[in-house]
């Protein structure tokens, strides 16, 4: 049923690529779309725009399409650290507010937090848990939801996590956090920049009230593309820090300097975008994302994941496979030799995959083949073995 063509995804002839967790090789329909609009901009710059005021607007829609949720609720972004600071740097935060994230996470839900112990805010980082009883082993595994309920006292504003570990792919059953928040009056802010694309993610229906994505990994889109969602709720309460033309309701009226910005997802947007990077979120969201679910992407990911699980010598490996409720895209495996010097073996045998923290990080998306995985344990086998 999934297009896994070479047309559909030409970058299978350069290899085996199993790091959709990093940087992806571009999808197709996105590169169409974003060169159509540089084409057009090469052209007559100005005089082309018109037929590309919809981007935006259509970007959003589709957005929210992807998250259940309306496309007001949707913002353009470059990155997940720039829609995180918009929301944490706009928090109504007062001193002695508490925030309460995990200690490994990505740099990008880190520092945002951090800025705020400038206003007297307190970041309370949750211990790495050990939810599979790995031993023997020094890299992250993961956080407890004990151990968060611990954390919580009447000043936790704010839990921000990932929806899926960078480092281990171990992820948040967003339900239970989602109620566990809610029932405590705290907002839930999760980066889900290694979640969207491989995992389906309905924020509303979790109570999430702010989700910051990356476009450039499981959704193959470029470098230097975002995407946010916010609740209503929550953006009632967060003042803008960034502001320029494109949030403000007066538009092109540039001499209109009223202070009125939008109260909807635009308000984030602050100035002028990359429209390219816009046209290229459209076309991947054409052309994969909407269509086919994001159940059915996720349950492809699992199933390639688990042959390879199933030709990979289990006595030179050690697969950290969460229960399905943490499980992700990103599958960790803990080799026998060195992570650095296994992928670099590997990438001269073509197969291309991260290493992180003691980990290899498979990450294989929904476009390669059962023949794919199978190759790709072979080769590691090989290469661990010797
Ligand atoms: C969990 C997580 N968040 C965010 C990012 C990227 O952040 P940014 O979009 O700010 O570059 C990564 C990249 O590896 C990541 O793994």
């Amino acid at each position: 049923m999934f297009d896994k063509s070479r047309k559909a995804f030409p970058a299978t002839k350069n290899g085996l690529f199993l790091a959709h967790c990093a940087i992806s090789p571009l999808q197709q329909q996105a590169k169409e779309s974003a060169m159509a609009f540089l084409e057009a901009m090469a052209a007559g710059g100005i005089r082309e725009l018109p037929p590309f005021f919809n981007l935006l607007p259509k970007f959003r829609q589709k957005a929210g399409r992807l998250l259940h949720t309306d496309a007001a609720n949707i913002s353009s972004t470059h990155n997940t650290a720039e829609a995180l600071c918009l929301i944490a740097n706009g928090y109504p935060f007062v001193a002695g507010d508490e925030i309460i994230s995990y200690v490994h996470e990505f740099p990008s839900n880190h520092y945002p937090w951090r800025l705020q112990e400038k206003k007297g805010v307190k970041l309370i980082l949750l211990a790495d848990s050990n939810p599979l009883q790995v031993k023997n082993c020094d890299g992250p595994l993961g956080w407890s939801m004990e151990e968060l309920e611990r954390s919580v006292t009447k000043r936790t504003r704010v839990v921000a996590i990932s929806h899926v570990q960078f480092t281990n792919g171990y992820a948040a059953d967003l339900q239970e956090l989602g109620a566990f928040c809610k029932n405590r009056n705290i907002d839930l802010i999760v980066d889900a920049a290694q979640s969207l694309g491989s995992l389906p993610l309905y924020p509303a229906e979790c109570n999430v009230a702010a989700v910051a994505v990356s476009g450039w990994k499981w959704l193959m889109g470029p470098f230097g593309t975002g995407l946010l969602y916010t609740s209503q709720e929550l953006r009632d309460k967060v003042e803008l820090t960034m502001a320029g033309p494109t949030c403000m309701q007066q538009g092109l009226e540039y001499l209109d300097h009223h202070w009125n910005p939008y109260s909807d997802g635009r308000m984030f947007e602050y100035s002028t975008q990359s429209w390219e990077h816009v046209a290229a979120m459209n076309g991947l969201l054409d052309g994969v994302f909407l269509k086919y679910s994001m159940e059915d992407i996720r349950r492809e990911i699992f199933r390639l994941q688990d042959i390879f699980i199933h030709h990979l010598d289990q006595d030179l490996f050690r697969v950290l496979l969460y229960p399905d409720a943490h499980r992700s895209g990103i599958l960790a495996i803990i080799p026998p030799i060195e992570c650095d010097l296994l992928a670099a073996r590997a990438a001269r045998r073509g197969v291309v995959l991260t290493a992180r923290y003691g980990f290899i990080r498979i990450a294989p998306h929904f476009y390669l083949r059962d023949e794919d995985m199978k190759k790709a344990a072979e080769i590691l086998n090989r290469e661990a073995g010797r």
